[in-house]
């Protein structure tokens, strides 16, 4: 029977996809589908052409795994191939393996179980190192099997890959083959980095290792976090290693060359499912993804007499897992505001399984990632999911984009309370004005309100806010001042002692100061010491909540960021209600006279830094008194410094100061310089 025009029809598609996604693979670096998606084209290929032998031609890329070499590096041909694996999904494909193994080998029933080195199948790019003499002389990727590229420079800069073995007894010449790989911890940080800045991040961590070793500067190589196992060897001259592919791990670890820690040797088709399941479980907890386990023979006689398919060996096979990534839509984009007000964008997804769990929401990150990206409602994404980061969508497949497709913008107010939302310049990261008032925001808002430097409310620890919070007994801080000792005592673990105790310290911290309530009212970036100076130079709240920016940029230390933040904090309705209901219950404090900067004081235009303990009065008071003449106060000595004010245990400001010819002086001599 011929094939039918529509089979050829759809043969031939599958082969001009799958070419062009090797290109954009190998050759660009910049993928389009998940690998999962190739996997299953490559199978539906494979499949019709098993069915239909007549069909199949030399240039099919079933009939060569990888692809060209991108050229730009120099290329090497691997004097033996360099082999991919077959693949199988399910645990009965894993028993046919075994099946067709042992009925090669004619293992009869009875006989002593056949040998299997179970290994992770490591997700990162296949490399080849080439010890001349125990010393390393090249590097390569694996390129389609036959050439691969040049890396030695690259791999030169991997910590873990020897650049001369340790021992004695290697082969004159023994090529080593390896995974290398981007620990997950690297990956998300050097992502995390990335998007900040708003440059491009990496898909995972496999391209992120590939791309990373054909970089032609090898000095940018060795800034991304690499590592390699090595899982095997290829060429080996001039000596002799054991006879079983575990003792050939043992000894290459031996020579100094790492190797991955889970792999084992295990006893039949039964050692190899229950390795599978164990690694299964393990899986989001390793430090580097895997995309599944391989099995290899282990006997190297056994291996010999078993031989190859093509371009893969009959005694390996891969068993894989769940992919990582898979395709999906994107229903709806939503905005989630998170415990510190940043507000993240996060797609609504056509639920798919992928990384072992069903996943309907994936993170996109910020709003300029979701740009970068182009991600709108309606188009297919590629989700990922490892480990027990949250998943989040990769990149969008722009050649399944549907004509109508619904762009995505930040949301001007906040989806949960309604406060505005602001973008700082050159921020990444959008964030909710509401701060007390945003019920996202509320728990660790509440926290900060208690803590020492700021209320300090002792005996009110962060379970219990977060509990009381999560009853929706805590709408704003002023329900603090609510909270009843009948209904504390009856709480779990809460006795009345306890419970009076804490409703006294909620009492007593009604009296404050206006230094701690501003602190207490957590706007960003105004820390304790920043709360401080604007409370003193202003001396009370209605001058703070009236001043504009460019008063607010007069106090000592406030620059531009700081009296935006405070700004807007006061320039929200919400919180001016929160900081009314608080007084209404009787938070207080002492107004001050607001402090006179002496505009052409005696120390204006001077710089100081505190440092030491000085003998009568603390830095605080010193730095005051400083800011009170015009001077300035600094944290670190530059030359820009003009004295240096120094106390007991003075230490390395001390040294630096001298170094640079900073006029030191001590508290007496502060006092003699301001005449008090
Ligand atoms: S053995 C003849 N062992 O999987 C066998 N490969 O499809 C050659 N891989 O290109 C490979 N972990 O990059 C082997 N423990 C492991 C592996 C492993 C990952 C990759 C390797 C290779 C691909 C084969």
């Amino acid at each position: 029977m011929t094939a039918s025009a529509a089979t050829r029809k759809k043969i031939e598609s599958l082969r001009e996809q799958i070419r062009y996604h090797n290109y954009r693979y190998h050759t660009l670096d910049d993928i389009e589908i998940p690998d999962a998606e190739y996997d299953r084209l490559m199978r539906e290929l494979q499949t019709l052409e098993r069915d239909n032998p007549e069909l199949v031609t030399a240039d099919s890329p079933t009939q060569r795994v990888g692809a060209e070499p991108s050229g730009v590096l120099q290329t090497v041909r691997h004097r033996l191939p360099m082999l991919s694996l077959d693949n199988v999904f399910a645990d009965d494909e894993l028993l046919e393996f075994h099946a067709r193994v042992a009925e090669k080998l004619e293992f009869e029933d009875g006989a002593p179980t056949l040998s299997y080195s179970a290994e992770p199948k490591l997700d990162g790019a296949a490399v080849s190192l080439l010890y001349k003499n125990g010393s390393l002389v090249q590097g390569a990727t694996r390129g389609d099997g036959t050439t691969g590229e040049d890396i030695t420079h690259n791999v030169r800069t991997i910590a873990s890959v020897p650049l001369h073995l340790l021992g004695q007894g290697f082969p004159k010449m023994l090529e080593v083959r390896g995974e290398v790989f981007m620990p997950r911890a690297g990956f998300e940080a050097y992502n995390k980095k990335a998007r900040e800045a708003g440059e491009k991040t990496f898909v995972n961590p496999r391209n992120a290792a590939a791309g990373s070793l054909r970089q032609l500067d090898p000095k940018l190589t060795a800034a991304r976090p690499l590592d390699m196992y090595v899982y095997g060897v290829g060429l080996v001259e001039g000596g002799k290693l054991p006879g079983r592919h575990s003792e050939i791990i043992s000894k290459l670890q031996e020579w100094g060359l790492k190797t991955c820690p889970e792999s084992r040797v295990v006893e039949g088709v039964q050692g190899c499912v229950d390795y599978y399941y164990d690694i299964g479980a393990k899986r989001d907890a390793l430090s580097y993804d895997i995309d599944g386990v391989v099995y290899k023979v282990d006997s190297l006689a056994l291996q010999r007499e078993l031989g190859f398919v093509s371009r893969a060996p009959r005694w390996a096979i891969a068993h894989k897992f769940p992919a990582q990534e898979e395709l999906t839509t994107v229903e709806d984009v939503e905005f989630q505001v998170g415990r510190t007000g940043a507000v993240t964008p996060v797609a609504r997804l056509t639920p798919v399984f992928v990384g072992g769990v069903t996943v309907s929401n994936a993170t996109l990150h910020n709003i300029d990632e979701l740009h970068r990206k182009d991600v709108r409602v309606g188009d297919t994404v590629i989700v990922r999911r490892a480990g027990d980061v949250i998943p989040e969508v990769v990149s969008v497949v722009k050649d399944r984009r549907p004509e109508k497709t619904k762009r995505v913008r930040l949301p001007k107010l906040c989806p949960v309370c309604g406060s505005h939302v602001k973008r700082e310049e050159g921020e990444a990261v959008a964030r909710c004005t509401g701060g007390l008032y945003c019920k996202a925001q509320r728990a660790e808002s509440l926290k900060h309100f208690v803590s020492r430097k700021a209320l300090d409310i002792e005996g009110l620890g962060a379970k219990l806010i977060e509990q009381l919070v999560s009853e929706d007994r805590l709408a704003d801080p002023s329900d603090l001042f609510r909270l009843t000792r009948e209904e504390l005592s009856s709480r779990e673990r809460m006795g009345d002692k306890s419970a009076d105790n804490l409703v006294r310290a909620i009492d007593a911290s009604k009296s404050t100061t206006l230094a701690r309530f501003l602190f207490a009212l957590g706007i960003r970036e105004v820390g304790e010491a920043t709360a401080a100076n604007i409370a003193t130079y202003f001396g009370s709240l209605p001058a703070i909540k009236n001043a504009s920016e460019d008063g607010l940029t007069k106090v000592p230390d406030v620059g531009p960021v700081v009296a935006k933040r405070v700004r807007s904090f006061f320039e929200e309705q919400h919180n001016l209600d929160v900081i009314d209901g608080l007084g209404d219950l009787g938070v207080h404090w002492q107004d001050s006279e607001p402090m006179k900067v002496a505009e052409d004081g005696p120390l204006s235009g001077q710089t100081f830094v505190i440092t030491g303990t000085l003998p009568t009065m603390t830095r605080d008071e010193a730095k005051t008194l400083i800011q009170r003449e015009g001077g300035k106060v600094t944290g670190s000595v530059s030359s820009k410094t003009d004295f240096l004010v120094a106390g007991d245990k003075a230490g390395s400001k001390l040294a630096k100061a001298q170094k640079l010819e900073v006029s030191v002086l001590d508290e007496e001599g502060l006092r003699r310089l301001i005449a008090i």
